[in-house]
């Protein structure tokens, strides 16, 4: 598999970003993906990967875009922007369980340094992005699971180009690979954020063990995205993306991938997966309570133990 770093892939595409567009990248990055790390650090996340959509939406030209994960809209507008430049007709769908108007914790830096503050996507977007940008991007909130079970049903289009950047877990990422090939057009293009050897992740290992070996070696690349993720497990792990052309999947068509039956039965444990996932997150904050009200009762008759002995 090739590898290659970001400035390759933006030069092997015939994009050169000046200097002011890069600071145009950077801008967007401190609005709507800045981080800020327990340390008190902010940073601009993984801002190389809005150049990186760009460039991939500028030269494939797709009609309509499939992103996983909304987040704070950087990639959403990065491939939105990629289309007014290049003046083509696009759309950019894209899923997020958040709702756009729900506030939420936002790291942002609108000119008089980095702050924490509670805003919505609604709000930022309304404040800092032109709606000439904004009117490309659709979004659709709820969870993958639900939302690509209605995409037929509510009349989306076949899509051109899917940015997998949602839940990284293993079977939510094959989840939305699977979803989204189910509604791609011949030739389609993926790219998977964080292909990294990263605990919990299971990008990786859905490239490596499931799509690789069904395509041309040139079909898939991973590309470095030039930054480190320092993760809660204390790990260093150098960011990098993958990258599936469609245009040389000739061999495989994209929809046959896995078979309908493969298809049919891992959606039926994908939907018990996540149901459960869904109900243990529902109940996490009672079981957190009870483990406190037990350690606090065992404390107590630890210390009347304690007094009576005494
Ligand atoms: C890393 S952020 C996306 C960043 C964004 N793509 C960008 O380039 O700026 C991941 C987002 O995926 C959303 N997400 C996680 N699991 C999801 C799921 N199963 N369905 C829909 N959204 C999900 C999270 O709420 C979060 O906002």
């Amino acid at each position: 598999m090739v590898v290659l770093s970001v400035k390759e892939k933006l030069s092997q595409l015939g994009v050169t970003v000046r200097e002011d567009a890069i600071e145009n990248f950077r801008h967007l990055a401190r609005i709507t993906a800045l981080k800020h790390s327990v340390g008190g650090r902010f940073h601009s996340g993984h801002w190389w990967r809005g150049p990186l959509l760009y460039a991939l939406v500028r030269y494939y030209k797709p009609r309509y875009v499939l992103e996983f994960g909304t987040g704070r809209g950087y990639g959403a507008a990065c491939m939105a922007q990629a289309s007014l430049d290049g003046d083509f007709t696009c759309t950019v769908y894209t899923i997020d369980v958040v709702p756009p108007t729900q506030p939420q914790l936002w790291a942002i830096n609108e000119g008089n340094g980095p702050e924490v503050r509670t805003l919505s996507l609604a709000q930022v977007w309304a404040k800092h992005l032109p709606s000439e940008l904004t009117n490309r991007i659709y979004i659709l909130t709820g969870d993958s699971l639900s939302v690509m079970n209605s995409w037929r049903k509510i009349g989306l289009p076949q899509i051109d180009f899917c940015f997998i950047d949602g839940g990284h877990d293993y079977w939510t990422v094959k989840h939305d690979f699977i979803t989204a090939l189910m509604v791609a057009n011949p030739g389609c293009t993926f790219v998977f954020d964080d292909y990294t050897e990263r605990r919990g992740y299971g990008v990786k290992r859905l490239v490596d063990q499931e799509i690789v070996p069904k395509v041309p070696l040139e079909a898939v690349e991973v590309i470095d995205i030039l930054s480190h993720d320092k993760t809660m497990y204390g790990e260093d792990v150098p960011h990098k993306m993958a990258l599936l052309q469609g245009e040389y999947v000739t061999t495989v068509p994209l929809n046959q991938f896995y078979s309908s039956k493969y298809v049919r039965r891992f959606m039926l444990r994908y939907v018990i997966y996540a149901w459960s996932r869904s109900a243990a997150l529902k109940v996490k904050p009672f079981v957190e309570r009870a483990q406190s009200a037990w350690r606090f009762l065992g404390e107590s008759t630890l210390r009347k133990r304690g007094t009576n002995d005494a």
